[in-house]
């Protein structure tokens, strides 16, 4: 029987997995299909035994679900644990296996890109669950410094305090930014989603420094334009993250990296 994958959200039309995952298929022959689920978040925990019950091998996790799954699980691994959400589900026996690919798809995008962390001056705007999932593996990239910056000030600090044992995480609020140069700025606030970007200080990026939007589409367009008007030497948007997060949820269930290339350019194509 041919293996059944799916992601589940709320809503889920709009989602560009089954397309991403059914071209991983083709490219690496491997027998799946990839449906995308409309998992109201009342029935979440009924969805999770149906969907288990029916055969499905794993699914990928979205919005508004990525944290309430987490404690649906039977286990988490170590990163999703630290992201304190799960985008990754992996069937075993007794229910599912929780994991989460963000902050590897980060990563991976970041060095396609040719962006260096190691002994850069790093700034993440925005303190959501994104970044939760992506500050770990920053960490372990080694940056000279890493600053998050939010418009709720709490949520950094908390933050700072949760990650302390895997290296120095600096709070601040965007105002307190003026005066310092980074050579990377991430934008991890979903403020483009609604056509803005948080007010931020002048002159923050280095010379030859380079920005990255984890959103992409419209959502990454004021961050972009903010990028052009403070001279960024480089800019990207999140949609290769979008790709390589799949390729390493599809590795997870299938025991192969998919290639990202060609998904990646038919994605661009749209
Ligand atoms: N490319 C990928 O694969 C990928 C993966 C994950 C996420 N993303 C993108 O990353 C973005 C963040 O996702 P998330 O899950 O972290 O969302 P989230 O948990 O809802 O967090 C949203 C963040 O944006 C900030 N924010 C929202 N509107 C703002 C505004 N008008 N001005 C200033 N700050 C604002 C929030 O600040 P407050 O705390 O002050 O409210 C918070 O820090 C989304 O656009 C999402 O699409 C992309």
């Amino acid at each position: 029987m041919t293996d059944r994958y799916a992601v589940i959200g709320h809503p889920i039309a709009h989602s560009k997995s089954p397309l991403i995952h059914a071209q991983f298929a083709r490219e690496t022959a491997q027998d799946l299909v990839y449906d995308a689920v409309d998992v109201d978040p009342e029935t979440l925990p009924f969805a999770l035994r149906q969907l288990h019950d029916e055969g499905y091998r794993g699914l990928n996790v979205t919005q508004p679900h990525k944290t309430e799954v987490a404690k649906l699980c039977v286990s988490v691994s170590e990163r999703a644990q630290q992201a304190g959400a799960v985008n990754t589900l992996l069937r075993v026996d007794n229910g599912w296996q929780g994991d989460n690919s963000d902050g590897d798809g980060l990563m991976r995008d970041l060095a396609r890109l040719g962006y260096a962390i190691a002994g850069q001056r790093v700034l993440v705007l925005g303190a959501g669950g994104a970044v939760r999932g992506i500050l770990g593996p920053l960490l372990a990239a080694r940056p000279a410094l890493l600053v998050v910056s939010n418009r709720n000030p709490w949520k950094p600090e908390a933050l700072a305090e949760e990650f302390k044992e895997y290296g120095s995480v600096v709070p601040r609020t965007h105002l307190a930014l003026k005066g310092d140069r980074y050579d990377l700025i991430l934008n991890a606030t979903s403020a483009g989603l609604s056509g803005t970007l948080p007010r931020l200080p002048g002159q923050l990026l280095a010379d030859g420094g380079a920005c990255y939007d984890l959103s992409y589409g419209a959502a990454a367009e004021p961050f972009r334009r903010w990028a052009e008007t403070q001279k960024a030497a480089r800019f990207a948007d999140g949609l290769g993250m979008l790709v390589e997060q799949a390729a390493t949820s599809f590795a997870l269930w299938r025991g192969v990296r998919p290639p990202t290339a060609d998904v990646l350019q038919a994605l661009r194509a749209r």
